[in-house]
């Protein structure tokens, strides 16, 4: 294990107030979003909307890495130049998803457990050779009726400590995330009841796998009110407590700390990581790694269509700058829309 550069690569990836962009979505997550906005679910179409975000102007003024998904690693722009050296050349770092997904878990109904770790020191290796610097994997908590279960906890917590180690024995820089999800009528303190949870069992394996902390990056949900509570916390509210229960449960040597969106609107995950910012001095770096808060209005702007690539890109950069702005606590609810 290099440990020094596994260092340096986690922190640039949370330096110069950039962030990360998760680009990673499965085929058939794609495929669904796609469908959605009647875009044809093709391969090319794919390929097409993979193009219109990593050959966005200026990106990596906001962005130091971009998470791709094993399709899109592969894949190259219309003239032929892979999507690597694309982002390479913009001063951006690849990223890799490595988990396959997360499986209904047997014995534990209505509960999810994400799998990938059969064969994944030989995958690693390719990836490794094509140029990734870095790696996520996705585990699922769900909050619901007498759920999350210990067992399930305990299971996805295990596997991305796992996943981890492997990682940084090749040198890539692992993003753990374990995603608390925002479904569900749950109050704030059910989340951060279940958060704290996970984040504690999350430590405890990394612990015990002895994954290094200063070579990884931790990619956390924001403590929230469930997507139909009643009683939504206020922006103050979730940095209290998001803030909070992230100083209780991970380790100051940890390099960095990047938030998933979550499905939350573009807007207010940036007002929230705004709000996270502008309050606290954490020791950690606090920057966003967001998917749909960064793409989806681009995605809704491009429709599949050629001649509204540009405009897209526009609306991509503006996100992407948007929450570059929230990260020093300088984000206005009149950045809104799509100018630049
Ligand atoms: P969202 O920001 O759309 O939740 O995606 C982030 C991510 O990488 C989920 O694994």
């Amino acid at each position: 294990m290099n440990v020094q550069k596994l260092i340096e690569t986690a922190k640039i990836l949370v330096a110069d107030y950039k962030g990360l962009l998760a680009m990673d979505e499965s085929n058939p997550t794609c495929n669904k979003r796609f469908a959605k906005l009647g875009i044809p679910q093709t391969e090319e179409a794919r390929r097409a909307y993979r193009e219109l975000i990593v050959t966005t102007p200026s990106l990596g003024n906001y962005i130091s890495g971009a998470i791709l998904y094993d399709e899109t690693i592969r894949q190259q722009k219309q003239d032929g130049t892979s999507f690597i050296k694309i982002l390479s050349d913009a001063g951006i770092i690849t990223g890799i998803k490595l988990d396959i997904g997360a499986k209904d878990m047997a014995g534990h109904p209505e509960e999810k457990i994400t799998e990938g770790l059969d064969g994944l020191r030989d995958r690693l290796k390719e990836y490794v050779q094509m140029g990734a610097r870095f790696a996520k994997w996705r585990a699922v908590i769900t909050i619901g009726d007498r759920i999350p279960s210990r067992g399930c906890i305990e299971a996805n917590a295990q596997a991305l400590a796992r996943y981890a180690a492997l990682c940084q024995e090749v040198g890539l820089v692992p993003i753990v995330e374990p995603e608390v999800l925002m479904d569900g009528e749950h109050t704030i303190e059910r989340c951060y009841q279940v958060t704290e949870e996970a984040l504690h069992t999350v430590f405890n394996h990394l612990y015990t796998q002895q994954v290094m902390l200063e070579g990884m990056i931790l990619k956390p949900n924001m403590v929230l009110s469930g997507l139909t509570c009643s009683e939504q916390a206020s922006l103050d509210e979730v940095a209290n407590a998001t803030v909070n229960c992230l100083l209780r449960n991970v380790p100051a040597a940890v390099s960095g700390i990047a938030f998933l969106s979550g499905g939350q609107s573009s807007e207010l995950a940036s007002a929230r990581l705004n709000a996270i910012n502008l309050r606290f001095k954490s020791p950690w770096a606090l920057t966003f790694s967001f998917g749909r808060a960064i793409h989806q209005p681009a995605l809704e702007i491009w429709q599949g269509k050629e001649a509204n690539v540009s405009k897209a890109q526009q609306a991509l950069l503006h996100r992407a700058k948007c929450n570059w702005a929230a990260r020093q606590g300088e984000y206005k609810a009149a950045m809104a829309g799509t100018g630049v």
